[in-house]
């Protein structure tokens, strides 16, 4: 994606600004709100991550972004197990909200610019419906499963001041990935 957005700083864990429940954003073609977009997005591009959160910037605003690659895009997802290989494209995602489809759980290694280094196993949704206002301010409506409906989780509990850690039910999964990726998985 070509855009002039600038490259954000990332909070990081245990900054309060994580722990807030967002703002409602009144009006989504405010210069403002465009900016911020745009911005989330160059990071997204240049941290080569699948989501961000408003939070995660300092913007203590409900919208979130993601993306998620296709397995011929990006190799290394060909190893998390429900990856959807054809990806989903770039979304914006604004005032969001999810409804799990079925009680259905499933674990899933994570990982959040605002741990680096870390990640873990958590336990999210396997189906949910999701809506929010797209960037054109449209209402949209989707149903997602497996790695799709998991960054959907993550990147909303955020405008809920929910870190993944939060999320875990066995903390002996957490621990830095390179060292994780080495011996556990
Ligand atoms: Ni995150």
């Amino acid at each position: 994606m070509i855009n002039s957005g600038k490259i954000l700083k990332i909070a990081r864990m245990g900054h309060p600004i994580l722990r807030e429940i967002s703002k409602r954003v009144e009006n989504p073609f405010d210069p403002m709100i465009r900016n911020l977009i745009q911005d989330m997005e160059a990071t997204v591009n240049y941290m080569n991550c699948s989501g961000l959160a408003a939070p995660q910037v300092f913007s203590s605003l409900q919208i979130v972004i993601f993306r998620i690659l296709k397995t011929t895009d990006n190799p290394a997802y060909e190893l998390t197990p429900e990856y959807d290989p054809e990806g989903v494209p770039w979304t914006v995602m604004i005032n969001p909200s999810i409804t799990p489809l079925s009680d259905e759980i499933k674990m899933g290694r994570e990982s959040c610019l605002s741990l680096p280094g870390f990640l873990g196993e958590v336990p999210r949704y396997h189906s949910i419906e999701y809506r929010f206002l797209n960037k054109n301010g449209e209402e949209e409506k989707r149903i997602a499963h497996g790695f799709h409906a998991r960054v959907v989780q993550h990147e909303c509990d955020h405008l809920n001041g929910i870190l993944y850690p939060q999320r875990m039910k066995d903390i002996s999964t957490f621990g830095f990935k390179e060292e994780m990726m080495r011996y556990y998985f």
